[in-house]
């Protein structure tokens, strides 16, 4: 069985972590993730501060194991000051009530404070672990650790490995281009080692990783886990329609786009009509330009509209084959890495001396 020092870290079986994806980590997901010895994560960004303990507490109601929750804390977001938050408030005040009605499970995003209060929340909770996308704030950090909380930072270039090292973070989650979501520029293969060489802290492989190839790359690259969100899209518990699981099981390489068209971000999604037709011109910023994509944001999760719905995916779609339940999805890439590895290293004993 394959052992990391991330096991050591979050008390967990397999260096196994299930990415925290908006609207499709719940608490049914996270739980099967850590019940199966991995380690679960809820996909904290979305959910009202309420909500989110409501969330925590069904997760603790299916399994006593380690799990985390994935927060996204930027500056911007953090700044409760009134011109900061009136166009996105407006935003969402001139959208219809049909509109805000489908947009419940995002409301939170228009909502001046409700960032703080999410974080307030999870500090509360104190779950194993906290994963802070884009920015991993100093102060942030202090307060998770003085909970006993490990914190892990999500990055797509070196510097920001080596800030967030510095900010004191626990382990790095490099995450590749290939990586479904909002994603950068440079491509797994290359990020991991270039970030490995580059911190000394633990280092999590991200974007591309399916199957236990994936995990067994990663480990050869430096890294000490693997940190997974499409493969686990896939997966039964996933919230999420069927025809959007469907559609990463039929997925080929080409599939895929990044686009600011839904949420300002550069994201890595399905291709449609709506990522081919929105002009670059017209996007804004994150998290206004969500208002503006309205119910597009959800009727992809929702109703499972192919044709202009957000439906996040990675390049690893072409790999993945059939839904799954999230525990043989641990099981079977923590049983094959372990078979690589192993089987690698018998050939490589057989090799010649030279
Ligand atoms: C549907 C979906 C939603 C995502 N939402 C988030 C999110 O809310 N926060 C976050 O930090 N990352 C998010 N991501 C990115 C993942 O955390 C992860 O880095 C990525 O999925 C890894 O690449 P992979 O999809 O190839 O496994 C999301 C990814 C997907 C596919």
């Amino acid at each position: 069985v394959l052992k990391t020092v991330l096991c050591d870290l979050l008390g967990i079986e397999h260096p196994i972590l299930s990415a925290g994806m908006a609207r499709v980590s719940q608490a049914g997901l996270v739980a099967a993730v850590s019940e199966a010895g991995g380690c679960g994560v809820l996909g904290g960004v979305s959910y009202s501060p309420e909500a989110l303990s409501d969330q925590i507490a069904a997760i603790r109601l299916q399994t006593k194991r380690p799990f985390g929750v994935d927060l996204v804390l930027t500056p911007d977001l953090l700044d409760d000051s009134e011109k900061a938050w009136e166009p996105i408030e407006t935003l969402w005040r001139n959208l219809s009530p049909a509109t805000q009605a489908k947009l419940e499970g995002v409301s939170q995003m228009f909502k001046r404070g409700g960032v703080r209060g999410q974080l307030n929340a999870v500090l509360d909770a104190k779950p194993a672990l906290i994963a802070l996308a884009f920015s991993a704030p100093a102060w942030v950090v202090q307060e998770c650790h003085a909970r006993g909380i490990v914190v892990a930072a999500l990055v797509g270039s070196v510097n920001g490995a080596a800030d967030a090292e510095k900010a004191g973070v626990d382990f790095i989650v490099a995450q590749g281009t290939e990586g479904g979501g909002h994603t950068g520029h440079v491509g797994t293969f290359v990020l991991v080692p270039a970030i490995v060489d580059a911190v000394s802290i633990p280092v999590v492989a991200a974007g591309g990783v399916v199957d236990g190839r994936g995990l067994a790359a990663a480990l050869a690259f430096g890294a000490v886990g693997v940190w997974v969100g499409t493969r686990f899209v896939a997966s039964n518990e996933a919230f999420g329609h069927q025809v959007y699981k469907d559609r990463i099981v039929r997925a080929d390489l080409t599939e895929t786009v990044i686009t600011k068209s839904y949420t300002g971000k550069s994201m890595r999604t399905l291709r449609n009509q709506w990522t081919d037709q929105w002009p670059p011109s017209k996007e804004t910023k994150f998290p206004g330009q969500y208002a503006i994509a309205g119910e597009l944001v959800e009727t992809g999760y929702q109703d499972g509209d192919l044709e202009t719905g957000m439906m996040p995916a990675g390049q690893g779609a072409a790999l993945v084959h059939e839904v799954l339940p999230a525990a043989e999805i641990v099981r079977r890439m923590a049983a094959d890495a372990d078979h690589i590895i192993q089987s690698r290293a018998r050939a490589t004993d057989r090799q010649p001396a030279r």
